[in-house]
């Protein structure tokens, strides 16, 4: 179909109303919020907080793993502070990302593809192409492995967005590697060589940039639907908007943004390569009527063709550790994007042995 003009198109034209292909069915609907026991406030929550200097000081190394493992294993979400990324870094980036969405939509749209390879991708929405609602979210996704590749296809207005991006994109990719690092050492899995030295060779690496509007009817609609997320650990930059939310104990949870963080969460391949000990967990984004957000999302893994298993150490049938996933690879996530599977059931759930 035509691709659309997107919501922030919507939204600057100054609408009362949300348009009917945006109005969620009733079950669907962000909702009221429930309440937890171990949160502040109603719905809200402070991500345990892995702190990356801690993670560098022999003395607290250990700590800090317990941290970052328990929080995998309990939410399969933290937040990661003084992790060492410039403020100009990362401020920068959330900086050039508002003034691509402020670019005349022309501008935009030059970016717009159908073709979910594409090494630069300007769109709408979640899935736009399966989508019956539309998510109120434009994006700008930029693949940024083989960066010397892929670069001459990122966007030229802003002036400085190839510049920013690229510099935030390697930050990125270096905390990703000390992350997953700390990960191995937590589940107990040799760090030297192995899946740490793959990665270092070669990896997959993308970024979403997203933009979520002021909503004129929030309580209707989502700006990401209910999904988790492909790979081994995303890292999410937000601004002071809050909008995030977390699947957990059968209730959502909305994060607490702290300024200057990264959250971060588990992705599907490592719940699969940690055989299950870490979790992928259910994430959306809810929007609101006042305020537009501004994210950057970057999601690391292994190269695409690589095939993915849950890793030898953690397998152990004696040990009551059977195999809980069956392999995978990008080919089959593919497929099952294809599939009428990718509407009633998560990527994982697919892959997940009985
Ligand atoms: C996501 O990538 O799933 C959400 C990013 C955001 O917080 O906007
Ligand atoms: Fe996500």
């Amino acid at each position: 179909g035509a691709l659309m003009k997107g919501v922030r198109h919507l939204s600057d034209s100054g609408i009362t109303r949300l348009p009917d292909r945006y109005v969620l069915p009733a079950s669907d609907r962000p909702g009221v919020l429930a309440v937890s026991s171990s949160v502040a406030g109603s719905g809200r929550v402070k991500l345990p907080v892995v702190n990356l200097a801690g993670l560098r000081d022999p003395c607290q190394r250990a700590a800090v793993l317990a941290t970052l493992d328990a929080a995998c294993r309990e939410y399969g979400f933290f937040q990661v502070v003084n992790h060492g990324f410039g403020s100009d870094v990362s401020g920068g980036m959330l900086d050039v990302a508002q003034r691509f969405f402020e670019l005349p939509l022309a501008e935009r749209a030059r970016h717009m593809s159908a073709d979910v390879r594409a090494p630069v991708r300007y769109g709408t929405s979640f899935n736009q192409a399966k989508d019956d609602v539309l998510c109120w979210r434009d994006f700008l996704k930029l693949v940024c492995q083989p960066l010397q590749a892929v670069l001459p296809y990122w966007p030229q207005q802003p002036a400085d967005l190839r510049d920013v991006a690229t510099r935030y994109a390697t930050a990125s990719h270096r905390l990703f590697m000390e992350v997953m690092e700390a990960a191995l050492e937590a589940l107990g899995i040799p760090t030297a060589g192995g899946v740490l030295g793959e990665l270092a060779a070669s990896s997959s690496h993308m970024m979403t940039v997203n933009c979520y509007p002021a909503c004129p009817q929030p309580e209707l609609t989502l700006g990401m639907p209910s999904h988790s997320d492909y790979g081994l650990f995303t890292f999410v930059l937000q601004d002071h908007v809050e909008g995030l939310q977390v699947m957990h104990d059968g209730r959502w949870l909305t994060i607490d943004p702290i300024p200057g963080s990264f959250v971060v969460n588990v992705g599907d391949h490592l719940e699969i390569y940690s055989n299950g000990r870490y979790k992928s967990a259910l994430h959306r984004v809810h929007v609101n009527s006042t305020r537009p957000r501004i994210s950057v999302a970057s999601f690391h893994s292994l190269p695409a063709e690589r095939v993915i298993g849950p890793a030898p150490e953690l397998v152990d049938d004696e040990a009551g550790n059977p195999r809980r996933y069956m392999d995978t690879d990008f080919a089959t996530f593919l497929a099952y994007l294809a599939s009428a599977d990718g509407k009633n059931k998560t990527f994982l759930q697919s892959r997940k042995l009985p």
